[in-house]
């Protein structure tokens, strides 16, 4: 049994989150966590809101609200949308809590104590009409390497090459058009290049990555240079430092204190479990592992910022150092990043309208519908498009038609014949051979969702599904009511056997179909557990906030990763249908809406 940190990408605070956001980061980390736990193992999964930073301030001016009425707000939309997506977070938190300000900014004082925040004097942009700062990538300009006119302030999506802002030519603001006057000004930059060899020996280690995302990290070896971690805004945390702190027009930068989330987070639900130190069996333990879970926007970050982070918090960097009252915090085992999805051939973008929300999806289908398409059709290796007629399809042919039509006539078979689990008789080569492909399932699958082949893994399991369909073809139990009673029970017990424990091996990735499967064969308690959203009080002062939590052990909610056999006798009741069959209007009708009409 290992402890194991499911680190899950804190989405922005500046609207609800669409269907692109939830199959980047939401449902691959709680298949994998869902799954971990029934294997045994202590899985803390956290995560929360990212609060600060320009995204936010763009976004409440845009809905005339200060930015901390936007977090609240949005925090709230967005914890309920990933609650209604049942993504069951051990804490699924907030960057505006006293909690994450003190722990974010006990890693800049360290990081700073040991020399890997050094101070520069740079140029920075502002707005002449509003005295505040404009961001890069709020900047506009011509590309000075090649000429493309919508180039932005950090980088030319022409060419490709980073670019710094007073670099452009004909700069204007993306705001509000207006000509940016460039400042000179102070901030912090984590020095990079004093933790290259670190970082370096650190990802040689890493071997077993996703290719893709491999590559990507160990280019970024190739350029580093001391990163900003500082900025003129004046939402965000204080910088921890006389003549900083106290400066209401600089703030550490958004990318730096979101990182510490996981640490906070983790922090925050072991003082909310009573033990303060009960974080540290995660990030202390050098064998514990941790699995961070995003799109591939965020792989930088994840592989490069926080990682060094850590290193320079730890003092081990070309600076030296000693690690703060945290300790020696591990380092990421993998960095486990999704690619993107597309909606109709084209980029999500929530201001062109070419976006489905997850609350919307909810509003209208089942969870474990979008959970399915994102488990079988999500860009796990390679940018996927969702479509509707896709979804349609993939929900009728194989969640209807397969799984549910599967779960359905056998439970309604035994209802309606026998009442009960019936006891088996002998069994035929024919019924050991569906119940040992069954049982395998658990050691195949089971191995594909622990390195993260999701997609692999749910064929697998939809393939044993078809199997077990044609077994029951196959025997034809409705045929030997008569015939031979004795046969069909022995039939209907092979089937049920195979049904409960596809529905255990589906049930990360279909957690809410799973709980009902279970009951459909008299099962009862919590075998596949739903995170709760629990007001609760800022554990400083703060004012309070909601958060997603839950009780997630093995035995007690949470039925554990093998074959639990089914106990002959045990009533089952008229079967409902699991799945609802979608009409074929509904693909025109999806359509309609997403161009208006
Ligand atoms: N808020 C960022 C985004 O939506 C992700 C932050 S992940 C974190 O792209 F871990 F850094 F918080
Ligand atoms: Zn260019």
């Amino acid at each position: 049994m290992t402890h194991v940190l499911s680190a899950v990408a804190w989405p922005y605070a500046n609207g609800p989150r669409h269907i692109g956001h939830v199959a980047g980061f939401g449902v691959p980390s709680d298949v994998f966590s869902r799954y971990m736990r029934m294997a045994g193992h202590d899985v803390l999964m956290v995560s929360g809101t990212d609060e600060h930073g320009t995204p936010i301030l763009v976004e409440a001016e845009k809905e005339g609200a200060t930015a901390q009425q936007l977090a609240d707000r949005y925090n709230r939309v967005i914890a309920e949308d990933l609650h209604g997506l049942g993504l069951a977070y051990d804490l699924f938190t907030r960057t505006t809590t006293r909690n994450h300000y003190a722990v974010a900014q006990e890693l800049f004082k360290v990081v700073h104590r040991n020399g890997y925040m050094i101070e520069k004097t740079t140029t920075g942009a502002i707005s002449p009409s509003t005295g505040r700062t404009l961001p890069d990538r709020y900047i506009e300009g011509t590309c000075p390497i090649c000429g493309y006119d919508g180039a932005r302030g950090d980088q030319c999506d022409q060419c490709g090459n980073q670019l710094d802002p007073v670099e452009l030519k004909n700069p204007r603001s993306r705001i509000n058009g207006e000509k940016p006057k460039f400042v000179q000004t102070q901030h912090f930059f984590l020095d990079l290049p004093a933790l290259a060899d670190s970082l370096g020996g650190w990802l040689s280690t890493r071997t077993d990555w996703r290719p893709n995302v491999l590559k990507f990290s160990r280019n970024l070896l190739d350029d580093v240079r001391p990163r900003a971690m500082t900025r003129d805004i004046d939402w965000g945390i204080p910088v921890p430092l006389p003549g900083w702190q106290e400066n209401p027009a600089k703030r550490l930068y958004v990318w730096f204190d979101a990182v510490i989330g996981y640490l906070s987070a983790s922090v925050e639900w072991a003082r909310r479990s009573g033990d303060d130190d009960a974080w540290r069996a995660w990030w202390n333990d050098p064998d514990a592992l941790s699995y961070y879970f995003m799109g591939k926007d965020n792989i930088t970050f994840h592989s490069q910022i926080w990682p060094a982070e850590l290193l320079a918090y730890a003092g081990k960097g070309a600076r030296g150092g000693e690690p703060g009252d945290f300790g020696l915090l591990n380092l990421p085992t993998e960095v486990v990043s999704s690619e993107f999805l597309t909606m109709e051939g084209k980029q999500f973008s929530s201001s062109r309208g070419v976006v489905i929300y997850v609350r919307d999806v909810l509003a209208r289908y089942q969870p474990d519908a979008l959970r399915y398409f994102i488990a079988v059709a999500g860009p796990e290796n390679a940018d996927t498009d969702f479509t509707w007629s896709e979804f349609v399809r993939r929900t009728n042919d194989e969640l209807v038609a397969g799984w549910g039509n599967l779960v359905n006539r056998t439970a309604s078979m035994i209802n309606k014949n026998l009442g009960e689990i019936p006891a088996p008789g002998e069994l035929t080569p024919a019924d050991h051979a569906l119940l040992s492909s069954t049982r395998d399932a658990f050691g195949t699958v089971g191995g594909l969702l622990g390195t993260h082949r999701q997609k692999a893994g749910i064929s697998e399991a939809m393939r044993v599904v078809g199997e077990a369909n044609k077994y029951l073809s196959d025997q034809a139990p409705w045929k030997l009511k008569n015939a031979d009673p004795e046969r069909m029970k022995t039939v209907l017990h092979v089937a049920a056997q195979a049904v409960s424990d596809l529905g255990t091996v589906l049930s990360p990735f279909l957690p809410h179909s799973a709980q009902a499967v279970h009951e459909a064969f008299g099962g009862t308690g919590t075998v596949s557990p739903m995170p709760e959203l629990r007001e609760v009080d800022d554990l400083d002062g703060g004012p309070g906030y909601p958060v997603l939590t839950g009780d997630y052990r093995v035995g007690e909610n949470v039925a554990a990763w093998g074959s639990a056999p089914i106990v002959p006798g045990t009533p089952v009741p008229p079967a409902v249908p699991i799945f609802r069959k979608l009409d074929d209007a509904v693909v025109a009708e999806e359509l309609d809406r997403l161009r208006g009409e």
